[in-house]
């Protein structure tokens, strides 16, 4: 097989794995939030505020711009404009319209106002002009995205000089005893609770795998060092089960 055909096979494959991405979004938009919230136990709650804690949003008028890339429902930005002051706005991208249809629901209710958008986008070509962004933040979004690299590059150019990079991730649970458990539970409970809220035990299956399959965190750390971004760390939170990885554009 020559390098170009085996080129357009993968990108074919890639291509293939964000159709599949995309479905299940799409059919779980409406229930998406109890979803996260019967399968992580409400944890996702807990993990979501220790990213905004180490955002550290200021407090003040001053302005600061937000992006959130996979936003989803939106509810990375919605906990980072109630920690932060007035002068805060944030943008929730997502490639997927009914995720957002329902985060735009859910912040008319919360009333933000013009304290935040909702942009359709792909991780892999953001719409935004270079170093615009005090923040960037994409919380169990990366794992979806077939072309990380390319989605690390495009998160790092449009972050400001001085800007962080937040990444939180399913990641190694480094506790043995709790190993066991976490993969009864991630291969059997949650395609279960995926079959009896969704109908679709088949979508919530690949999105264990993709968990499985996403780089461990010494992996990850060089591939947000390669898109250039400087003192690279990660904080696994919950016996590993998930990580915060950090970065920052200098
Ligand atoms: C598990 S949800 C996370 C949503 C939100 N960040 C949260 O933590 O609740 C993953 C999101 O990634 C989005 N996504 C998948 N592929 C994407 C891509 N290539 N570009 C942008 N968003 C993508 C999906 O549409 C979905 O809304």
């Amino acid at each position: 097989m020559s390098q170009s055909t085996h080129f357009g096979y993968r990108e074919v494959k890639l291509d293939e794995k964000q159709r599949l991405v995309d479905g299940v979004f799409h059919s779980v938009a409406q229930r998406y939030d109890l979803m996260n919230d019967l399968m992580s136990g409400g944890l996702h709650r807990a993990w979501k505020d220790a990213l905004v804690s180490k955002l550290r949003p200021p407090k003040n008028d001053r302005p600061w711009r937000l992006l959130d890339v996979a936003g989803g429902t939106g509810d990375i930005s919605f906990r980072a404009l109630k920690a932060a002051g007035p002068g805060a706005h944030a943008t929730v991208s997502d490639i997927n319209a009914d995720m957002l249809a329902v985060g735009r629901e859910r912040a008319d209710e919360q009333y933000f106002g013009e304290q935040i958008v909702f942009v359709e986008a792909n991780a892999e070509a953001l719409p935004f002009p270079d170093r615009h962004f005090d923040a960037v933040t994409i919380a169990f979004g990366i794992r979806n995205v077939p072309r990380i690299a390319q989605s690390l590059s495009e998160m790092q150019r449009v972050l400001k000089l001085g800007g962080r990079f937040l990444c939180l991730e399913f990641s190694q649970v480094d506790v043995p005893a709790l190993e066991e458990i976490y993969n009864t539970y991630s291969f059997r409970v949650i395609p279960e609770i995926g079959r009896a809220v969704t109908g679709d035990a088949e979508s919530y299956r690949y999105l264990v795998e993709s968990i499985r399959r996403f780089p461990e965190r010494e992996v990850f750390a060089a591939m947000m060092r390669e898109a250039g971004f400087a003192r690279v760390n990660a904080t696994p939170l919950s016996g590993g089960i998930v990580a915060i990885h950090s970065g920052w554009r200098l």
